[in-house]
């Protein structure tokens, strides 16, 4: 096959940011996507209705007049009352985003107890609405052990509200996928750089700051399994790239930031990942119609192609170095 139509695809996580960021990275989406999640953590987060309905002015501002829906997400507090959770979701609001505090940029205001009484109160709330709950689910404990270690609070979570749908966003292990696999109501979006790396890609030679996240990218075989779960489309993950941009002075530093920046080359690099292992007819169901499945949206008509032609990965997008700069892709995007 020398040729991918896609379907309307998908990007079910996602940092715009805002300001000179957004108007920067917003059209490598808005050229590639259908649609996408659009992550609260910003400085002070999206946590109400009326910051929600701005943002999402603003991103379509930046859109270049493509055809793209920016499906929103709420920072979670336990101090959210249901009215605020239905205001949210008439604003454009698909899921509320629980960050535990300091997990991750812009966490500062996260939750301190995850499994605290008020919080299961605003669970159910969101269950009621029929929003999702989506978890950056990471401990505080040993960097390769934070995910594993919170994986008993999302089955929790899961076994105790079986109405409320529960997103392992940015899956990193082997591990969360077999948690995943036990709940009819947990999901997982997966990421280009958790398939495509291991840690030796960020420190088994040079230091690549550019390939430094949270969660942190794990080992061969934490890799190879997601690998395999993305390849077969397992009807419970689809695609949400966790591209997070941050400006190279702020990567290449001392103290740098966590974040890949990955939306210009993430469909032609999950086409040649794909290709390279005989699944290309799998990747629509992974970067688009598991998504839709999974969280109820009919994304606006768009069709995105993408040929056997090889193309390299530029050294920077917009002062924003992204992953693997300098490899060379099979497929490129037209
Ligand atoms: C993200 C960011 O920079 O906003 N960083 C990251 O390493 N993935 C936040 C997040 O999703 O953890
Ligand atoms: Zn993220």
């Amino acid at each position: 096959m020398n040729e991918i139509v896609l379907d309307s695809p998908l990007d079910m996580h996602l940092h715009l940011r805002e300001g000179d960021m957004l108007k920067r990275v917003a059209k490598y989406s808005a050229s590639s996507f259908s649609g996408a999640v659009v992550m609260p953590n910003l400085n002070p987060p999206v946590d109400s209705s009326e910051r929600l309905e701005s943002y999402k002015d603003e991103i379509l501002r930046h859109c270049d007049g493509e055809v793209f829906e920016p499906y929103m997400a709420l920072f979670f507090r336990d101090s959210l009352k249901e009215s605020d959770l239905i205001k949210a979701k008439e604003s454009g609001a698909l899921i509320v985003k629980l960050y535990p505090k300091g997990a991750t940029t812009n966490s500062q205001s996260g939750s301190e107890e995850i499994l605290s009484s008020a919080n299961k109160r605003v669970f159910e709330m969101i269950s009621e609405v029929g929003l999702k709950l989506s978890i950056h689910g990471e401990s505080n404990g040993f960097v390769l052990d934070r995910e594993d270690e919170f994986l008993p609070i999302y089955e929790e979570i899961a076994k105790n509200f079986p109405k409320l749908g529960v997103v392992i966003e940015h899956m990193s292990t082997k591990n969360a996928l077999d948690s995943l696999n036990k709940y009819e109501n947990l999901s997982a979006t997966i990421t280009l750089h958790h398939i495509a790396l291991s840690l030796d890609d960020l420190i088994g030679g040079a230091l690549n700051p550019h390939h430094f996240c949270k969660p942190i990218i794990k080992t061969p075989h934490d890799r190879d399994a997601l690998l395999e779960a993305a390849l077969e489309a397992n009807k419970k993950v689809c695609f949400g790239s966790d591209s997070a941009p941050h400006y190279r002075d702020k990567k290449e530093c001392a103290n740098g930031a966590a974040g890949i920046f990955s939306t210009p080359i993430a469909l032609p690099f999950l086409a040649h990942i794909f290709d390279k292992h005989g699944k290309v007819q799998n990747l629509q169901k992974f970067v688009s119609d598991n998504a839709r499945e999974i969280y109820g949206v009919n994304p606006p008509k768009k069709e995105v192609r993408i040929v056997k032609q090889e193309s390299p990965i530029e050294a920077h997008y917009d002062e924003v170095v992204p992953l693997c700069a300098g490899k060379k892709l099979d497929w490129s995007i037209l």
